[in-house]
């Protein structure tokens, strides 16, 4: 039998890029082909997000194309994946029949299991009607199971598909993500993530340096660490349980990272800072701003190889709002934090100035035009190198969907979206005007996009790598004259790019650190001359 092939479509965040490159990895090791044309895939898989409506629509929308196809091939199996199958639940089946199977994002250690179930089903009832095939397969962590067990079976499976990642030399771009957390216990009013991914839990420490260990020696670079609330992440040993010689993450604790060292931390724990020792070259997303020890400031100040740039969403300007999103800080406590990780990370004069990148929501519950302007105001004073600006989206399960008014007219929240979004757009060209002049070591990680770009709209193919050799392209020698673009990353998460030098090749330059002179700036790019 030829082996099924699968069309894997990932919506959403960083966490769902990981959740399906580990699934596509575990399908590929149980004989499944990977496809990228819906069309070639006899199983459809959809890996969800249900963070904002629009979000779901688009997997909606996907679905109601799906139907169409379907109805010709009965054997089709149509999955869907991620955060939407856990809050839709059993209810998808019965808006969307097209659908075969549904699989949480805690419980994806089974989906082999239920596609395996779906293709025999479906195999078994051959010329059967189409209505006999309607076996559903489900894993879904409803309210009760894995988050109120026990620590072992909270662990359990899951976390061996992280552990069964098979990296392959050839297969990366030079950088990956390792996750360090699970899911989340922070229950902003307006969040899904707590009710779809579950309970928060840290993965064991020497789990997280043998992943990375394993991805450097198959070439990857540069490394993201995942978690909903990375900074919160503490790894108690004494408490850890073994399951079949494999020992298991842990339950997050409430855990409030103070100022100062962690006072609990002892021999037996693990805390963030000393995870970030033991890992090189990293970056990490996303942070609580709550949960920032100065620990873990000193770890990337004393680092030359960790970036300075910090992801830490402050949400809103305004402290009754921060206060109705149940985000646990105010304004004041926010801003002293910045201060602290200027104070610690900004170091513009040794090439290495500290960039600051948040999430914002407008129109929230209640949110006022003086609430509004307060949130202005902070992003004038904090002045993010980018900010991520969403119009609030309620969102059925969340607390403020029951217990608070959406009363922000739609079209209020487009306006302060659209004005949020210029005062953003000029303080970041303005950030990136200060870089013009300054020294910078950047890591170099390919040929830039718009040279890729360039090369195939006068060949069809491009002959270039991008640290890691993409299957897809041929290695062929370049076929378009002048010099090759190169684009890199300053540690401040900064991209940059440059002319290869006459004589050099561009793959020698790739997963090098180089130091360059900034000579212009457009949007969020940087220009720069190789020194
Ligand atoms: N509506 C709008 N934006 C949301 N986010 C999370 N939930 C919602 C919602 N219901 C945003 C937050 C979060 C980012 C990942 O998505 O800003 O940090
Ligand atoms: Fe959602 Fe808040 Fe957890 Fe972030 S910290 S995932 S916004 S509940």
């Amino acid at each position: 039998m030829t082996a099924r092939s699968v069309y894997l479509e990932t919506f959403g965040c960083q966490m769902n890029e990981l959740d399906s490159e580990l699934v596509a990895g575990q399908l590929t090791a149980l004989g499944y082909r990977m496809t990228p044309e819906q069309s070639d895939a006899d199983i459809l898989l959809y890996n969800t997000c249900s963070v904002r409506d629009l979000a779901e629509q688009k997997v909606r929308s996907r679905l109601g194309e799906v139907r169409l196809r379907k109805q010709n091939e009965p054997n089709l199996v149509v999955g869907v994946m991620g955060c939407m199958a856990e809050r839709d639940g059993e209810a998808m089946y019965r808006q969307f029949p097209v659908v075969d199977l549904l699989c949480g994002p805690a419980e994806l250690d089974k989906l082999p299991g239920l596609i395996d179930n779906a293709v025999r089903t479906r195999a078994s009832l051959e010329g059967e009607t189409a209505h006999e095939k309607s076996a559903k397969e489900t894993a879904l962590q409803g309210d009760s199971s894995r988050r109120s067990s026990t620590l072992a079976a909270a662990a359990d499976s899951l976390e061996m598909l992280d552990l069964s990642r098979a990296v392959s030399p050839t297969d990366h771009s030079g950088s990956a993500y390792v996750r360090i957390t699970r899911g989340c216990n922070k229950f902003c009013t307006y969040c899904v993530v707590p009710h779809t991914r579950g309970a928060e839990i840290h993965r064991p420490p020497d789990h997280i340096v043998d992943e990375c260990k394993k991805l450097e020696q198959a070439g990857v670079l540069e490394i993201t660490l995942l978690g909903q609330t990375v900074n919160h992440y503490r790894y108690e040993h004494g408490a850890s349980v073994t399951i079949d010689g494999v020992t298991q993450p842990q339950k997050g604790r409430s855990f409030t990272g103070g100022h100062t060292r962690d006072p609990l931390a002892g021999a037996n724990t693990t805390p963030f800072a000393d995870l970030l020792k033991r890992i090189q070259r990293l970056r990490f997303v996303t942070s609580y701003p709550r949960d920032f020890g100065d620990d873990v400031l000193e770890v990337i100040r004393d680092s030359p190889r960790m970036c300075r740039y910090l992801h830490i969403p402050v949400q809103s300007g305004s402290d009754s709002v921060l206060k109705r999103m149940n985000r646990g800080y105010t304004v004041e406590q926010y801003l002293d934090f910045i201060d602290r990780a200027k104070a610690h990370l900004h170091q513009p004069e040794l090439g290495r100035p500290l960039t600051l990148a948040s999430d914002i929501i407008v129109g929230f519950c209640g949110e006022t035009e003086d609430d509004f302007r307060q949130t202005v105001d902070l992003l004038e004073r904090v002045r993010f190198k980018n900010n991520f600006i969403f119009k609030y989206s309620p969102r059925p399960g969340t607390t403020a969907f029951g217990r608070l008014d959406d009363d922000v007219p739609h079209e209020v929240k487009k306006r302060r979206c659209n004005e949020l979004m210029a005062v953003q757009q000029r303080i970041s060209d303005e950030v990136s005007q200060e870089q013009i002049g300054l020294e910078f070591d950047v890591f170099v990680e390919g040929v830039s996009v718009k040279e890729r770009k360039k090369r195939k709209a006068a060949n069809g193919a491009i002959a270039l790598t991008v640290g890691g050799r993409d299957a897809s392209e041929p290695a062929e020698p370049l076929p378009v004259e002048g010099p090759i673009q190169m684009s890199a990353r300053t540690d401040g998460d900064l991209i940059t790019v440059f002319d290869c030098p006459q004589g050099m090749a561009p793959d020698d330059l790739v997963g090098t650190i180089r130091r360059v002179r900034i000579d212009d700036a457009k949007g969020l790019t940087l220009s720069a001359t190789l020194l």
